[in-house]
């Protein structure tokens, strides 16, 4: 079993998502700088946003992390550790979300599955 975790979070909690992640020996992930917004489209997420009042979507920095991890244990783990680095309490916080992973290779070894996903 191969799940995928994909947290969408601010970027000033990277670096405590990053220790939280390190913490739970997690051993490999992707970032990227995205842009995005929730359910509030953009707006009310900061208290200035810039002067579009025609813009009915706003879009705003935000961090996304992929993890893929080899059970629910390790899926509940690791969200639950997301979660609370991640947490400020204020809207904006971010999302995370799950996916079954149908497979998954290491190119240098082709190991494929479970043993790809593994420290050596
Ligand atoms: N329905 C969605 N589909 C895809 N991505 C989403 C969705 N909702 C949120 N995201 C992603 O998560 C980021 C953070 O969303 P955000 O924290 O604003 O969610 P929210 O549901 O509006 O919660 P809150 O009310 O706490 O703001 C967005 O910038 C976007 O990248
Ligand atoms: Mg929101």
């Amino acid at each position: 079993m191969i799940i995928k975790v994909e947290a969408m979070i601010r970027e000033e909690k990277l670096e405590d998502v990053l220790d939280a992640l390190a913490a739970l020996d997690v051993h490999g992930m992707t970032c990227y700088q995205v842009m995005g917004c929730g359910t509030q489209r953009g707006f009310k997420e900061y208290a200035y946003v810039r002067g579009h009042q025609q813009v009915e979507i706003q879009m705003l920095p935000k961090i996304k992390i992929e993890v893929l991890v080899s059970s629910e244990e390790w899926e509940k783990k690791t969200i639950d550790a997301i979660q609370k680095a991640a947490y400020t309490g204020n809207i904006g916080d971010g999302k995370i979300f799950s996916y079954d992973v149908r497979e998954a290779m290491r190119i240098r070894t082709k190991e494929t599955g479970y043993d790809a996903i593994q420290p050596e």
